[in-house]
């Protein structure tokens, strides 16, 4: 049994917001913006999340050639759904026709698409589903204060999509569990090696979050509004706020926990950091991606970037530009990809991914 992914997609807006834009609103400057983020312009959305993960959806379907009623689940990591409910993933399915699907949403701020892309792994490999469809998604530009310079020049608005299938290994010895297996002297012991071999398929992952430093990277949702609340709790100030953030404090911890987490899965899969071909990072700011790259001694040519045109897109950064490398060409068979996020929760991961 192996895990592939046959398909991807990408959708930005085509309004585009340039850091000469920003400076029109705030006390800001292009080369300030270049020069803290690497970051050029956004995209921001009139249509919402689920407008942007239908579009990014439907491209991923049709570069892998399936139907959406063939789809057995759709798991949306957005954080900016348009509704509290029905969930965007359900949206999605309506939108597609995918009457089939089990859907729903997974929230993890800019780790949704890592987090709900290993979710969707895991109950492919149980057995349970044949085919997803996972879809990072987010408005980011409606939770962005706008007078705050030091977040509205971060963030833009997109989505990406990828289609994983679960596939019997063709001839191959059966294993313990009864089912085919890619590799019949199953010498390795984690999940990557025990089927990495010519297609595409998923390795190992780690997740982790710390839940006690949710304060660090913070948008309050909507208000409690019965009427039994007491004043004095102060709970009905907890309405629906913009986004705060402690900029240096991610920044921190950006750069000390995506090195950490990537070590440690390399370190699981007994794969060196030189064969990795692409490290594909969630694209928050130019500067923690090169400090990455620093920090694990390879060249910054192996993490590609397109935040200079797009900023953070939180949950949709790492599938847009997984999708664009893919369409460019950039992605050979055989490419062993590590893919990091990280951001509110604080929340963050990696995975494997052999092209
Ligand atoms: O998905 C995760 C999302 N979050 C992140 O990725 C955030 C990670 N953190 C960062 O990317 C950086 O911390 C920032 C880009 C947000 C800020 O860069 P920094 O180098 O940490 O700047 P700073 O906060 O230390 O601020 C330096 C100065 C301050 O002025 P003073 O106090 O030195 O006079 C800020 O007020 O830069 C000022 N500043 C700006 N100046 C011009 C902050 N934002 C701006 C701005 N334009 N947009």
């Amino acid at each position: 049994m192996e895990i592939k992914v046959i398909g991807t997609g990408s959708y930005v807006p085509e309004r585009t917001l340039t850091n000469e834009d920003l400076e029109q609103i705030v006390e800001t400057s292009d080369a300030w913006i270049r020069e803290r983020t690497g970051i050029g312009s956004r995209r921001i959305t009139e249509a919402g999340t689920t407008a942007m993960a239908v579009e990014a959806a439907k491209r991923a379907l049709e570069m892998a050639q399936t139907a959406p009623e063939a789809l057995d689940l759709i798991i949306v990591g957005t954080s900016t759904g348009d509704c509290l409910f029905p969930g965007t993933a359900c949206e999605v399915q309506a939108a597609l026709g995918a009457a089939g699907a089990a859907c729903f949403d997974l929230s993890a701020a800019c780790s949704g698409f890592l987090f709900s892309l290993n979710t969707a792994c895991v109950y492919l490999e149980s057995g349970a589903y044949q085919r997803a469809l996972v879809i990072g998604a987010d408005t980011l530009s409606k939770t962005v204060d706008w007078s705050d310079r030091s977040t509205c020049i971060l963030f833009g608005d997109g989505a990406g999509a990828a289609v994983f299938e679960r596939v019997e290994a063709a001839g191959g010895e059966t294993g313990a569990d009864g089912r085919k297996r890619a590799d019949p002297d199953g010498s390795a012991g984690g999940r990557m090696q025990k089927t990495w071999g010519h297609e595409s398929r998923v390795g190992p992952f780690i997740m982790k979050a710390d839940g006690g430093r949710g304060e660090v990277l913070h948008c309050a949702g909507t208000p409690l509004r019965n009427p039994f609340i007491k004043e004095e709790t102060g709970n009905k100030e907890k309405g629906f706020g913009y986004m705060t953030m402690n900029g240096q404090e991610v920044f921190r911890f950006a750069v000390k926990t995506v090195p950490e987490v990537l070590e440690a899965l390399l370190e699981k899969a007994e794969v060196p950091p030189e064969d990795i071909r692409y490290f594909i990072l969630h694209q928050a700011n130019e500067r923690i991606i090169a400090a990455v790259a620093k920090r694990m001694k390879q060249p910054i040519e192996k993490f590609p970037m397109n935040l200079e045109r797009y900023g953070n897109t939180s949950g949709a950064s790492i599938p847009i530009l997984l999708d664009e490398m893919n369409r460019e060409g950039k992605l050979a068979r055989g490419d062993k990809l590590a893919l990091a996020g990280f951001g509110a929760g604080l929340t963050w991961g990696a995975t494997l991914l052999l092209w």
